[in-house]
């Protein structure tokens, strides 16, 4: 049994005017406001993808995975719970926060607050984006791709594969980072396992990734970022595993945001590899206080 795509991100957040300003006049996505300050964004025909929360921190608060059923769900929620997990199914209040038909909920890997869920809400409305882009590539791959710091990583890559049905992609050592790169479908990684390190404490998010349909909405959000002095945390480049065009944008709450277009996928023939470098040309660090890849 196997979680199918990411679904969506929950983030608490100090200062939610940058965030806004990334999300909306950066990235192009739709604001929705909710309650008590609450923001989320869509960026393609779910109802929402990001939701952030004001509040006095700065932290992960979930990371939602999508089963491509409800009996799958429902078969997850009952293998995790034989693991020994303590399984909560949402309130009703919850799943209409996160726009879904259902989900369960458990304390993953180094407390990461982890969701399942299925029926992420299709809008009848359009897609508004906030400039004109493209669009992001989504449906059967989900949002992107989240990269997460791990106080043991290995068994957190373990716990990803065994109990939530993730195959490894590829692994890169390098500096003083060790990272896993995991797939749930053809997107080269749905999510990726580091040990802690460059500033991401375990159970924290190191970045988050959403990729354009279009390198021309990646190099105007490049130059979107130095108009506005928002800094860059590595410069455009490509990377050397799944072979995406990007660059990272710093956040205020100490995660980053890669925008990039043009990755490679997994397919039958997939040959898991090792790198010694997540970098092909490009991706020079700017800021040492946050985190490569
Ligand atoms: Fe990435």
């Amino acid at each position: 049994m196997s979680v199918r795509k990411l679904g969506y991100v929950g983030l608490n957040v100090r200062d939610i005017a940058t965030v806004k300003t990334i999300f909306g006049r950066v990235l192009g996505m739709q604001a929705r406001p909710g309650g008590d300050g609450t923001i989320s964004y869509r960026m393609d025909a779910r109802h929402h993808r990001f939701t952030f929360v004001p509040g006095n921190s700065d932290s992960l608060a979930y990371v939602g995975w999508e089963t491509d059923s409800l009996e799958a769900l429902q078969r997850l929620a009952e293998t995790i719970g034989r693991q020994g997990h303590a399984v909560r199914p949402a309130t009703a209040q919850e799943k209409a926060e996160r726009a879904v038909l259902d989900m369960f909920w458990f304390d993953g890997p180094d407390g990461v607050r982890t969701e399942i869920a299925f029926g992420g809400i299709e809008d009848a409305e359009p897609f508004a984006p906030a400039r004109t882009i493209s669009g992001f590539r989504t449906e059967e791959q989900g949002l992107g791709h989240v990269v997460l710091g791990s106080a043991d990583a290995d068994a957190t890559v373990k716990f990803y594969r065994d109990s939530l049905g993730f195959s490894v992609s590829d692994y890169i050592h390098w500096d003083v980072c060790r990272a896993t790169f995991l797939h749930c479908n053809a997107r080269h990684h749905s999510l990726a396992v580091m040990n802690p390190v460059y500033g991401t404490a375990a159970g924290q998010l190191n970045h988050v990734m959403v990729q354009a349909n279009a390198m021309d909405d990646v190099g105007r959000a490049y130059d979107i970022v130095r108009d506005l002095g928002i800094p860059v945390v590595l410069t455009l480049g490509k990377h050397s595993n799944d072979h995406m065009t990007s660059f990272y944008i710093q956040t205020p709450g100490g995660w980053a945001i890669e925008y990039g277009h043009g990755a490679r996928e997994i397919d039958n023939d997939w040959d898991v590899k090792y790198y010694d470098s997540p970098r092909l040309w490009g991706h020079h660090l700017q800021s040492p206080a946050v985190p490569p890849r």
